[in-house]
């Protein structure tokens, strides 16, 4: 392994944010694979001692994807006629819930389509309330919305939130986006999602279209900037039926699994204690893809609880797995890859954010 490597990897486990942009982007970079299995084990051993040898569940329920929102990468965007649009009743959404309780994840997202109203705001409440007797740890994903909103589910039991700004840069955000879609308001959004008490997370794309390493290696420092408590992010993959898909592509799939790996090690060793998923596009790529960024320093995974009747509606890019695969099966043979990297499931345990619990507890004395 090559001296400077070394030497990152070794001020990373110093203490947290000990690296600089410049020292990120050559780890995000990395393509020789005995480096980059030297910065997956030193990633995956901080992992360890955060969260132990266990991975945190959370059961993806997919609540519709109708979406208000036009992102040019995005297989729901609101332009894309080809797609059936749904949206799952409040009954639908307490179905899922319980058998994601009933697996024992102990946790769930409620993912969907950004839709900012008074009734969607009072259709999630209603199903927030819905689920307070099964004691989940419960995360929404479901965009930008007022201060307000964000109040009203908190108050009604959701306790985390997931807002990826997609990219720290704004010049780049511009490119993926209409005019009218706005970064500083998303950055704004999760300022005030810190301000109402959630759990905090965010994340974004990498190899998009026009990004550079250094891009990427800004993204986590935005990531410390903010001090979220929870990252999810992973590579971009062209849904056919989108504009992005059709630019001239920098990344092929091995490419596009390399740099997704190297961004959850690189994030791993310059924020230590957040809660890190290793994300379903990455399994898109490789059939191991999350076991591999489990191994690259992730510890949560996000299984897919939904109705299979409804995964082929909500398909956000080409070649998403598990299309028919029922929560039992997927839950059966999570459990086996993990055993198969040693890693065991967190069952019955909600995986709240070491970061989270920290940062709380210093703010309280
Ligand atoms: N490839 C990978 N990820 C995508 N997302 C949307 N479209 C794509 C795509 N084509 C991600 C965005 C969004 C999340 C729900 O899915 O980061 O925040």
């Amino acid at each position: 392994m090559s001296e400077d490597i070394d030497s990152i990897v070794r001020r990373a486990l110093e203490r947290p944010r000990n690296l600089s942009v410049s020292d990120l982007t050559r780890l995000i970079s990395l393509e020789d694979r005995e480096e980059r299995q030297a910065v997956f084990s030193a990633a995956y051993g901080l992992k360890c001692r955060v969260a132990g040898k266990r991975v945190s569940l959370r059961g993806l329920v997919e609540i519709g994807n109708v979406c208000a929102k036009d992102c040019l990468y995005c297989g729901i965007r609101r332009s894309n006629a080809a797609v059936e649009r749904y949206r799952l009743s409040v009954d639908d959404v307490l179905r899922m819930a319980e058998v994601d309780a009933q697996a024992g994840y102990a946790s769930i997202v409620l993912q969907g389509g950004e839709i900012e109203s008074e009734a969607n705001t009072s259709f999630i409440e209603a199903c927030l309330h819905g689920m307070a007797h099964l004691n989940l740890g419960i995360t929404l994903s479901l965009g930008e919305q007022s201060e307000e909103t964000y109040r009203r589910w908190k108050a009604a039991g959701a306790s985390r939130y997931l807002l990826r700004i997609e990219t720290s840069s704004p010049e780049l955000y511009a490119r993926l986006h209409p005019a009218d879609h706005s970064w500083t308001r998303r950055v704004a959004c999760l300022d005030a999602l810190r301000r109402c008490g959630y759990q905090v997370g965010t994340g974004v794309m990498s190899a998009l279209p026009g990004q550079t390493a250094e891009d990427l290696a800004r993204d986590i420092v935005f990531f410390g900037e903010k001090d979220v408590d929870m990252i999810g992010m992973g590579p971009y993959i062209p849904h056919p039926d989108t504009p992005l898909a059709a630019q001239p592509q920098a990344w092929d799939a091995a490419g596009r699994l390399r740099v997704g790996l190297n961004m959850i090690a690189a994030t791993r060793l310059y924020l230590h204690d957040v809660n890190i998923a290793a994300t379903t596009a990455l399994q898109a790529l490789a059939p191991d893809g999350r076991e591999q960024g489990i191994l690259a320093g992730a510890n949560v995974m996000m299984p897919n609880v939904t109705d299979v009747v409804y995964r082929r509606q909500y398909q956000l890019y080409a070649g998403k797995p598990c299309l028919d695969e029922n929560a039992q099966t997927s839950r059966e043979h999570l459990e086996r890859q993990l055993a198969a990297i040693g890693e065991r499931i967190n069952y019955g345990e909600r995986g709240d954010s070491a970061h989270f619990a920290a940062r709380t507890t210093r703010t309280s004395r």
